[in-house]
């Protein structure tokens, strides 16, 4: 393990029941790294902090980046709970990590975004998850930058633009992993429904808790899903 305060310039993650450390071991013979708390952009990060661990990890040479997020459902049929392996994203924050000088060791400057999810890892997810017993669902993530959640006019506007989830991380890094060309898996915790579908207001103590319910069969999908990278 290596606490994010040792390493130079690496950003302190502030959000409560939020680790910082890095976690390197293996599942299955393969050498993985796990990120123990991530940046968000709500934090007040700029974008380039949000990605460097990312940009490290290519370095390091990863093959695959597992990224994992708690997200509201918009899609009506999504239940509290429900994992959903993302197709697709829209990126609605307004900014975008690609923009600057472009790393050419890493990617191209005018990258192809049409497949940044792997649908070998989705197609492989599909029986794993099933085995599991898991609300499984695939479908398309929306981010927002927070730290609010929605308004219900948003979430409307949201689903008419073809989001069937939304939250407030995991696309800058799946951009700049694809950058690098580094095969992505998506995968969302519906913690709760979207602003406005319940009658109830939203709340992080329903988001981790909803989060906490699932996180066996979370972990175990992960971690099956990792013997297929
Ligand atoms: N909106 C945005 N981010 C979220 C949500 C939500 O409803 N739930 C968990 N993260």
């Amino acid at each position: 393990e290596i606490s994010y305060n040792d390493i130079p310039n690496f950003p302190i993650s502030t959000v409560k029941g939020h680790n910082s450390k890095i976690i390197f071991g293996k599942i299955f013979g393969l050498d993985i790294c796990v990120m123990a708390g991530r940046f968000h952009f709500y934090e007040g990060y700029a974008l380039d902090q949000v990605v460097l661990p990312i940009r490290i990890m290519a370095h390091l040479g990863i093959k695959t980046l597992f990224v994992t997020n708690a997200a509201g459902g918009i899609k009506k049929s999504f239940v509290p709970g429900t994992l959903m392996m993302l197709t697709d994203h829209i990126n609605f924050m307004g900014t975008y990590p690609l923009i600057g000088p472009n790393d050419d060791a890493l990617g191209p400057r005018f990258p192809d975004m049409s497949t940044v999810y792997s649908e070998r890892l989705r197609a492989a997810a599909r029986p794993i998850a099933n085995n599991l017993d898991i609300h499984f669902a695939e479908g398309v993530y929306l981010a927002c930058t927070g730290p609010s959640y929605e308004t219900p006019a948003e979430i409307g506007m949201f689903r008419t633009l073809g989001a069937d989830a939304v939250g407030m991380s995991t696309v800058p890094e799946a951009i700049v992993a694809n950058h690098a060309c580094i095969e992505v898996c998506g995968i969302s915790c519906i913690t709760n429904l979207a602003a406005g579908m319940s009658g109830e207001a939203l709340s992080h103590e329903e988001v981790t808790e909803t989060a906490n319910r699932v996180r066996d069969s979370f972990a175990s999908l992960l971690e099956q899903l990792i013997g297929h990278a």
